[in-house]
């Protein structure tokens, strides 16, 4: 592809570079640029020259990505060189003033030139989408006695990020950076005495949102590195950052923030432990629910579905988060486990509320309970309850905020208040359960004068489901402020797991009628035997 001829120059992408663009194509263009020896060029050639290299240099990015530091770094510097060149040859003598600039997919381009005549007191504000300069050119140009003109030439350039990285900015603390502005330039071109009089300084705007923890760092390219020296903050808020230099060259705004404090690994092991043993409790106590059917009167499904529900959502949850490295790169499965898990989790919170509606109409009806009972709440229909229920809160939330799945841990993501999808309703369903535990205490205390066989086991129910509701609803509530504190974290991490434990204990353990099960199974298991 031949470029031009004006002005006897011809830059052509070497033979072949059009179909398949290698690294030689980039340097032999690098390469016949350097060799342009004339110093004045038309502006649409030096934009074609410009796009010519940014495209290569873009073809060539993905190759580069394998590339050491050293090689990004000194592609990086070569892109720079060939740039500011190229600009200098867009400087023409002047009287007074005169200005050229022009916008590429890849680079933002302004260059300002004083003559001996001007008669600006202030040269304006040099602006591009992203940044601006200050600089004062009118006291340069006063410094350069012999021909009292200068230039100033500023380039923003939009993708220079990918070669010289923010990693390359080196500092004693181990941080994460992050380019919070586009990569500028500032030269001044056909200038012999280069010296500032004032310091010069750069408006960013912050391409980025701006961390409020992190810190941020007005920075400078020295050949490999990105340096402070001479360059400070001089103001920031939230969207803007001024930096001020006592020098000239290319220049960024770096933010580091703190590495994500790493996981806690006895902390981690620690919750293992819990939630295996949570598990095994869960498994056990529904097993137990499934072949035990010990108390006609009383109905087990919404038990063994909290139970199921659970189960599956903490074995769901171990699993997600023991091979999160895996998942994670899935973005879709990770959404779908989160919406899974949404589902589960709050299936068990609305079980739980059906269990104490149950309870309920066994209190309200104490003389009429196992006729009508089974009837009007058949299995079916609790089923039905249960799980829709779950199911259309979680429908909803896809079909309004479906970017609110899929966190770093492949759960709800916790900002812009998507996590109130779970806790909103979670906290409704715990208001209803405290309103109907209530009236259920009510009822119990006004039925006492019957003083039967009845009204002692509902007690005793009551009590238990009572138990597990604050059991099953603590550790939500709890885990709302585990903010940072060590110690709730190990409260939530045992609360948490340990739901299958208390569940077991208060209806199995705690069970007269399952104990003397239990005691008839081992009999039969290991007496069984002895007897024939
Ligand atoms: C650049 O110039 C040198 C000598 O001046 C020559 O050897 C080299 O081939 C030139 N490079 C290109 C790409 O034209
Ligand atoms: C460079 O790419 C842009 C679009 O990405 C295109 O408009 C332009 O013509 C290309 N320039 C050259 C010299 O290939
Ligand atoms: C840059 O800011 C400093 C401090 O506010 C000021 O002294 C200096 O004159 C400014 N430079 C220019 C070129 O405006
Ligand atoms: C970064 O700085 C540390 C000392 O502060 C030094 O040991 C290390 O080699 C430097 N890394 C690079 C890539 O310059
Ligand atoms: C590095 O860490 C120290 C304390 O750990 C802190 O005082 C200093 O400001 C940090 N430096 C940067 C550049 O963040
Ligand atoms: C300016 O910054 C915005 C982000 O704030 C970015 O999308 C845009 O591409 C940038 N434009 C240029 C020309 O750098
Ligand atoms: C680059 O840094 C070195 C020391 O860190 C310094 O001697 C040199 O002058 C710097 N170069 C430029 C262009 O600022
Ligand atoms: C931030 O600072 C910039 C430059 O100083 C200013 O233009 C902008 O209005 C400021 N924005 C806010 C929100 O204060």
């Amino acid at each position: 592809m031949l470029i031009s001829f004006i002005a006897g120059i011809n830059i052509t992408l070497q033979e072949g570079c059009t179909e398949q663009t290698t690294l030689e194509c980039l340097q032999n263009l690098f390469e016949q640029i350097e060799n342009i020896t004339v110093q004045e060029l038309p502006v649409n050639t030096v934009m074609d020259i410009l796009n010519m290299v940014f495209n290569t240099s873009e073809k060539i990015l993905e190759s580069l990505s394998s590339a050491s530091p050293a090689e990004l770094a000194s592609y990086g510097n070569r892109v720079l060189q060939t740039s500011e060149k190229l600009i200098s040859t867009l400087v023409k003598p002047t009287d007074t003033n005169d200005s050229v600039s022009f916008t590429l997919a890849a680079l933002e381009v302004e260059v300002f030139m004083v003559g001996p005549h001007v008669t600006l007191k202030k040269i304006p504000r040099l602006e591009t989408t992203n940044s601006s300069v200050d600089i004062d050119l009118i006291g340069i140009a006063k410094n350069n006695n012999l021909t009292r003109s200068a230039a100033v030439g500023f380039m923003s350039y939009v993708t220079m990020e990918n070669l010289l990285k923010p990693d390359f900015f080196n500092t004693s603390n181990d941080t994460v950076k992050t380019m919070m502005s586009t990569v500028i330039s500032v030269t001044l071109p056909k200038t012999t005495n280069t010296k500032l009089t004032k310091p010069v300084n750069f408006t960013f705007r912050h391409i980025r949102e701006f961390d409020p923890n992190g810190s941020l760092s007005c920075v400078y390219w020295n050949i490999s590195e990105w340096i402070v020296d001479g360059c400070s903050v001089l103001e920031t808020n939230s969207s803007h950052t001024v930096c001020s230099c006592v020098h000239l060259s290319t220049f960024a705004l770096i933010m580091q923030t703190s590495r994500a404090p790493e996981s806690d690994s006895q902390l981690d092991l620690f919750n293992l432990v819990c939630v295996i043993v949570g598990l095994v409790f869960f498994s056990l106590a529904l097993l137990t629910f499934a072949l035990c059917q010990w108390s006609p009167g009383v109905n087990n499904v919404a038990r063994i579905n909290i139970c199921i529900s659970l189960l599956l959502a903490h074995l769901l949850f171990l699993l997600t988060q023991q091979f999160l490295n895996l998942i994670r790169p899935q973005q879709v499965l990770c959404a779908v486990i989160s919406g899974l898990l949404h589902f589960l989790f709050l299936s068990g919170f609305v079980w739980m509320f059906i269990e104490a509606v149950l309870l309920f109409i066994c209190v309200k009806n104490l003389s009429k309970i196992s006729s009508k009972k089974r009837e009007v709440l058949s299995s079916g229909f609790l089923c039905v309850i249960g799980y829709v229920v779950a199911l259309v809160v979680v429908c909803v939330s896809v079909g309004l905020v479906p970017e609110g799945y899929g966190s770093e841990h492949c759960w709800i993501k916790t900002d812009k208040g998507f996590i109130w999808s779970f806790l909103g309703p979670v906290c409704i369903i715990l208001a209803l359960n405290v309103i109907l535990f209530i009236c259920i205490i009510i009822c119990l205390n006004l039925s006492l004068t019957k003083l039967n066989a009845d009204v002692s086991q509902l007690k005793t129910m009551a009590c238990k489901t009572l138990g597990q509701f604050v059991v099953l609803g603590c550790p939500w509530i709890l885990g709302v402020f585990t903010n940072n504190s060590k110690v709730l974290e190990v409260i939530f991490v045992i609360l948490n797991s340990q739901q299958g434990t208390f569940i077991f204990l208060i209806y199995c353990v705690l069970n007269n009628e399952v104990r003397q099960q239990y005691r008839k199974l081992f009999r039969r298991l290991f007496c069984g035997h002895k007897k024939h």
